[in-house]
């Protein structure tokens, strides 16, 4: 059974508790395919006042995440482990399916979570090895970014998910967003359901759906089509779409 062990060092170890201890993320640490621990930046300031930051030279506004707390909150978690110590920064590169599975191949991260103006650089220097950010906005701190990875990494770890493999139909598992899902009842508010969806022929209904899959991607993200695996028939649905667009 692979498992995987995320340490977080953060100033707000409260902001884990809710997420962590509900739906899939608790079911993975209950089952044994997690070791999520928080770890208080504050308890490793060395001060009596719990400091952690201080003003930045230079002068300008806010405060700054002192380097040598920093870099020894992690060296203390960090112990004589390999893993790799990653910040959630507005700098870092994007993550992206590719970075989620990349991460969950790892047997244990460690996710830093920088707060106020910034961290100073020398801690990044020396105790960091990857900055990934969540998307193109600044949040007030890295701790929602530290759960959205999470949530992502854990999810694609086997055994999570209940359904063997659903990960693998995911939206950017295969390079394409899903297409459309429906459930009973089969009429609603006037709206019917796909009738390939009740024929039976399961070869038709993949079919159906991986054109739909396309489509929606087409439609909605056509970038992601530049790097999606396409077969033939994929090729060819994608050109049909080009050619009634230009009608
Ligand atoms: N901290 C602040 N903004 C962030 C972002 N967009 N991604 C990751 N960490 C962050």
């Amino acid at each position: 059974m692979k498992a995987i062990k995320i340490d977080v060092l953060t100033l707000f170890p409260d902001m884990f508790s809710a997420v962590m201890s509900e739906s899939m993320m608790w079911k993975a640490r209950d089952q044994g395919l997690l070791d999520f621990q928080v770890h208080d930046i504050r308890d490793y300031a060395g001060n009596r006042q719990r400091k952690v930051d201080d003003a930045p030279y230079g002068g300008g506004g806010g405060m700054i995440l002192k380097a040598d707390v920093l870099t020894r909150a992690i060296e203390a978690v960090k112990a004589e482990d390999g893993a790799p110590v990653i910040l959630l920064s507005p700098q870092g590169r994007l993550l992206r399916h590719e970075v989620a599975s990349e991460l969950s191949q790892q047997p244990r991260l460690i996710l830093v979570c920088g707060h106020y103006e910034g961290v100073d650089e020398r801690a990044i220097e020396l105790a960091i090895n990857d900055e990934i950010s969540i998307g193109d906005y600044v949040l007030t701190g890295g701790e929602l970014a530290a759960l959205v990875l999470i949530d992502a990494v854990v999810r694609l770890i086997p055994g999570v998910l209940g359904a063997e493999g659903a990960q693998q139909r995911d939206s950017h598992a295969d390079g394409a967003l899903e297409g459309p899902h429906y459930t009973r009842p089969s009429a609603f508010r006037g709206l019917g359901v796909p009738a390939v969806l009740t024929s039976g022929h399961h070869a038709e209904v993949d079919r159906w759906r991986r054109r739909q899959a396309l489509k929606r991607t087409w439609e909605r993200r056509p970038d992601l089509l530049l790097n999606a695996p396409l077969d033939d028939d994929d090729r060819a649905y994608l050109a049909q779409l080009e050619d009634a667009a230009g009608d």
